[in-house]
């Protein structure tokens, strides 16, 4: 007889190391006879796979919980769990707000899956939210052999012993902490066999890796060297950690994109001391300085913080005159949110009309350099990996060396390929060009 596959809806939040966990859960429970499936009425376990880092994100998760509760009406068996960084923070916390809930598991357990699978399927709840002795991945089955898009992410290190003063990830993430540069290796090449041509390294500090000799820039060498991958990219790095072969790496290794996400918080000296970020605008700006004479051509993508207790207009104006030093092709920025155990949380905070009046500011300039970078590729020639038909017939979609999305009339074109494409146009949020 044929056993029927179980069905897991699987929902990510967050950062990209959640997507990249999310793959490794939803392989982990494959295990277990799951198959996944888009629609959560179908589905014999849901697992919201969550974030933390401002008070919006984490209570999303709770508004989608509210949402499943006809279903469980509906389906008695249906499982529930929550996992990642609102299931570290707040673990059994989360059954008592929402009941429904069978099964809370942190960003440092799921290798715990299959166990905490079988005891919810009896009737009991499990909540798993231990920095566990062992490593996760040493414990995780081995990767399914089937073929994959052209891009993938590749966690290498979790973690973060910065203490910036708003931030959860030390708390819901643990220690900094590397695998070992041949594991990494191993699971890139076997990404490559199976059709991938672009990886991006992962990690809540990638520059901080020391997995194996010459950290990041010594790992990205390593990679460079396997054929079959034509790309590589890291994410999200720290200014402090941005060390010469890094930097060096940008202008002499080909296979390393010109794209850089290199996270400020703030242009002021106060706010980023108060931020507990040990570094100055300054420093940040020579680190920018330099890149750019390793490689004139990088795009540059930062994330901002606006209204950080203290903040003052004198300080938010220092940030817009750093964000029109540097001129990001690409930008994130936020409303300062306090988070429950996190030093900043305690102090007095900016009213909500001085964050949405910054927030706007900031974000209109950043908006306006975005577009000026995208509208500057016009004329000029990139490559383009594609990764999927475009909306128009025969139309083909991907990535540029700098990241920007770019569509091309491309109908012969397959997935995975690399193509030279000149930019003929420039929309909201994305290129358009043709095939050279
Ligand atoms: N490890 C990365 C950032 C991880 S969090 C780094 O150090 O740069 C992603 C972004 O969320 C941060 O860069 C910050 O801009 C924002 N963020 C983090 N905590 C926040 C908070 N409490 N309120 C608002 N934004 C926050
Ligand atoms: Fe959070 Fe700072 Fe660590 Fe980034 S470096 S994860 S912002 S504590
Ligand atoms: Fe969010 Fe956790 Fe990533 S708090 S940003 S999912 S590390």
């Amino acid at each position: 007889m044929r056993r029927v596959a179980k069905k897991l809806f699987l929902k990510t939040y967050g950062c990209q190391m959640n997507v990249y966990d999310s793959e490794r859960m939803a392989e982990a429970l494959g295990g277990q006879g799951y198959e996944t499936t888009d629609r959560a009425e179908d589905a014999d376990m849901i697992l919201l796979n969550t974030c933390h880092i401002r008070e919006k994100a984490a209570e999303k998760v709770y508004s989608e919980l509210g949402r499943f509760k006809h279903l469980k009406a509906e389906k008695p068996d249906l499982k529930i769990g929550v996992a990642g960084c609102v299931a570290q923070a707040e673990g059994a916390e989360i059954m008592r707000r929402q009941p429904l809930v069978d099964l809370v598991v942190g960003p440092q357990s799921y290798h715990r899956l299959p166990q905490l699978e079988a005891k919810v399927q009896k009737g009991e709840r499990a909540v798993e939210t231990e920095f566990p002795e062992e490593d996760k991945f040493d414990h995780l089955a081995a990767r399914p052999k089937a073929k994959r898009g052209p891009t993938a992410f590749l966690t290498v290190q979790e973690g973060c012993d910065k203490f910036c003063a708003f931030c959860v990830v030390p708390y819901t993430r643990g220690a900094e902490v590397s695998r070992p540069a041949e594991r990494i290796v191993a699971e890139a090449r076997d990404l490559v066999e199976r059709g991938v041509r672009e990886i991006t390294l992962l990690g809540q500090n990638v520059n901080a890796y020391h997995g194996g000799e010459g950290g990041l820039a010594g790992l990205i060498w390593t990679l460079a060297k396997i054929d079959g991958l034509e790309r590589i990219r890291f994410t999200t790095s720290h200014p402090n950690d941005m060390d010469d072969p890094l930097i060096e790496a940008h202008g002499t290794c080909d296979k390393l994109m010109p794209y850089l996400h290199l996270p400020v918080q703030s242009g002021s000296d106060k706010i980023l001391k108060a931020m507990n970020r040990k570094h100055t605008a300054e420093a940040y700006l020579r680190i920018i300085e330099r890149l750019r004479e390793a490689r004139p051509d990088i795009l540059l993508s930062g994330d901002f913080i606006v209204g950080f207790p203290g903040e003052t207009e004198a300080d938010f104006a220092d940030t817009m005159s750093l964000v029109g030093a540097v001129g990001y092709g690409q930008s994130y920025s936020f409303k300062y949110s306090p988070r429950p155990g996190t030093p900043a949380a305690e102090r007095e905070d900016v009213t909500e009309d001085a964050k949405n009046d910054r927030l706007q500011r900031l974000q209109a300039l950043l908006v306006a350099q975005q577009r000026a970078a995208q509208d500057a590729m016009v004329g000029r020639e990139v490559r383009v990996l594609f990764e999927k038909p475009g909306r128009l017939e025969g139309q083909m979609g991907g990535k540029s060396e700098y990241l920007h999305a770019v569509h091309v009339h491309a109908p012969d074109a397959e997935r995975g390929q690399i193509a030279r494409v000149r930019v003929t146009g420039s929309a909201a949020n994305s290129l358009a060009g043709e095939l050279v």
